[in-house]
């Protein structure tokens, strides 16, 4: 690779002082504390800066949601990959995400929810493209809305690549067929 394929949109010190202001909030929202439930992979590296953020009691949990594949436009399906390790009724539940975008995932993923009984459950998403909605969510905490590009960074990646990147970018040079 000899030119970056990328342009920073969000600067890793704007994505740590945003999520010092969702973590107020949280704070203020949770005063007995709350369950973070982490949708796998993308939002972990959030997840990692956001739970540290809150200065109430925290727990953690992880579930696994597959909607993308290796493509860049969602396949309309989604299935769980993974569920959560501990039950949820009677607790209060944010689900932490990366971006919304379609908004196929979330929708699933709060009817899933839902029937478990939380006391309460509600989305914190770092970033949301409301442009792209399919489907209503209900988002309790945005840490930026973006225009409809496709980012990667901070946990969020093109095939499993750009993870580790610290600034969220816009992936400007489509990599192509991801060779194996
Ligand atoms: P939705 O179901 O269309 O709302 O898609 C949500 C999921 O798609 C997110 O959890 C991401 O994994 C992925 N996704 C959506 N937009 C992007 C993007 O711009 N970059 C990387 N992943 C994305
Ligand atoms: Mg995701």
């Amino acid at each position: 690779m000899t030119e970056s394929p990328t342009r920073i949109l969000v600067t890793a010190d704007r994505i740590q002082s945003r999520i010092r202001e969702l973590g107020a909030a949280i704070d203020k929202d949770y005063p007995n504390g709350v369950l973070l439930v982490a949708i796998l992979k993308g939002a972990c590296f959030f997840l990692a800066d956001l739970a540290r953020a809150i200065t109430r009691p925290v727990r953690i949990d992880f579930i696994g949601i597959s909607s993308y594949g290796k493509s860049k436009t969602s396949s309309g399906e989604v299935k769980l990959t993974k569920d959560l390790d501990s039950a949820i009724d009677g607790l209060d539940v944010l689900v932490v995400e990366d971006i919304i975008d379609s908004g196929i995932t979330l929708s699933y993923l709060v009817s899933v929810l839902e029937q478990r009984k939380p006391r309460s459950l509600r989305i914190v998403a770092l970033l949301d493209k409301p442009d792209r909605r399919v489907r209503p969510v209900d988002v309790a905490y945005v840490g930026f809305q973006i225009p409809d590009e496709f980012v990667v960074g901070y946990g969020l990646d093109y095939a499993e690549s750009y993870r580790n990147l610290a600034d969220i970018c816009v992936l400007e040079v489509p990599p192509g067929p991801v060779v194996r």
